[in-house]
């Protein structure tokens, strides 16, 4: 357990975050950020008083001012405006560029040790905001995608084989878009290759459904995007360094050379533990994933792109 968790933005994304982080008491106290006026002071009062209920000690609490994260060991940055139909994740480029990048200015001069979780769209551009405005190593800004992305694929699987979510291994890389890659040929059931359970056409749509499953998500609630799935993940990475437990899990991390690339965060297998991004794993791809994985790569390069020419 650490001293103190930040969660920056007290949407429905970043009061999912505090409330499982206050739940497993991955922290002595929690603090929702948001700038709505007395918004995050309500639902983080709200979120205490569930303690006595379920049992947690976490102080868990809301505020409107950045002066209260002073001293955090780890940010969540939920901030900035989400998805609503017809929208990609990266028309939200120049608003939540403007939003992260002075989120990451406050955590620099209040928590310059801390490590940064980085959650708002697009993500991989947003983390590279992140770092590029605090100027913390990359072991220290991390992007959640890969996650939520796998745990779309699990749970389709799951549904399409009515097998256990637990017993399903699997990983997605790429960017965190429509391009995004998930790898077939490290899919497995407790170990069994997904191959064995799955032909490729029933597969195929299975794949499909999972590069588009934010945006089905936006389809249906029409406000806004996924929140409980997206929370989850960040939370799966939070108690990894927290716990300092080596999990390895896909991940946006800031390339340097891995998989033949530098200057971009990209989703990747990291090792995540007390010191952040500890490790990068460079798996060898098929013919056909490393084409895809390049292909994401460019999508993540072009937003990068859109950035350099946008006053943010
Ligand atoms: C999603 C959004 C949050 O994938 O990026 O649901």
């Amino acid at each position: 357990m650490v001293n103190k968790i930040t969660v920056v933005g007290g949407g429905h994304v970043g009061e999912s975050c505090s409330l499982m982080a206050s739940q497993q008491e991955l922290a002595k106290e929690v603090i929702l950020l948001d700038i709505i006026e007395g918004m995050p002071l309500g639902k983080g009062l709200d979120q205490f008083q569930a303690a006595p209920v379920q049992g947690f000690d976490t102080r868990v609490r809301g505020t409107n001012d950045w002066a209260d994260t002073a001293g955090s060991d780890l940010f969540i940055v939920t901030a900035g405006v989400a998805r609503k139909p017809g929208m990609s994740r990266d028309d939200l480029l120049k608003t939540n560029a403007g939003i992260v990048k002075s989120c990451a200015e406050n955590i620099k001069k209040l928590a310059p040790e801390s490590t940064v979780i980085v959650v708002s769209n697009p993500l991989d551009v947003m983390a590279y905001v992140a770092m590029a405005t605090t100027g913390f190593p990359r072991e220290r800004v991390i992007g959640m995608a890969g996650i939520l992305d796998t745990a779309r694929f699990r749970a389709f699987l799951a549904m399409e084989l009515d097998v256990s979510v637990e017993d399903i291994q699997a990983l997605v890389l790429g960017g965190h878009g429509d391009s995004m890659v998930p790898l077939v040929s490290y899919a497995s059931i407790s170990g069994i290759p997904l191959t064995y359970f799955l032909s490729q056409d029933k597969l195929d749509p299975i794949i499909q459904r999972t590069r588009k499953g934010g945006g089905e998500i936006v389809g249906y609630l029409k406000t806004g995007s996924a929140y409980y799935a997206p929370a989850a993940g960040a939370i799966q990475m939070a108690e990894a360094i927290v716990k300092d437990k080596k999990r390895i899990l896909p991940c946006s991390a800031f390339l340097q050379g891995e998989y033949g690339q530098e200057g971009i965060f990209i989703g990747v297998p990291c090792k995540l533990g007390k010191d952040g991004l500890e490790g990068i794993l460079e798996v060898p791809l098929t013919d056909d994933e490393a084409a895809a994985l390049n292909t994401s790569m460019a999508a993540v390069r072009g937003t990068m792109d859109d950035l350099a020419k946008l006053e943010y």
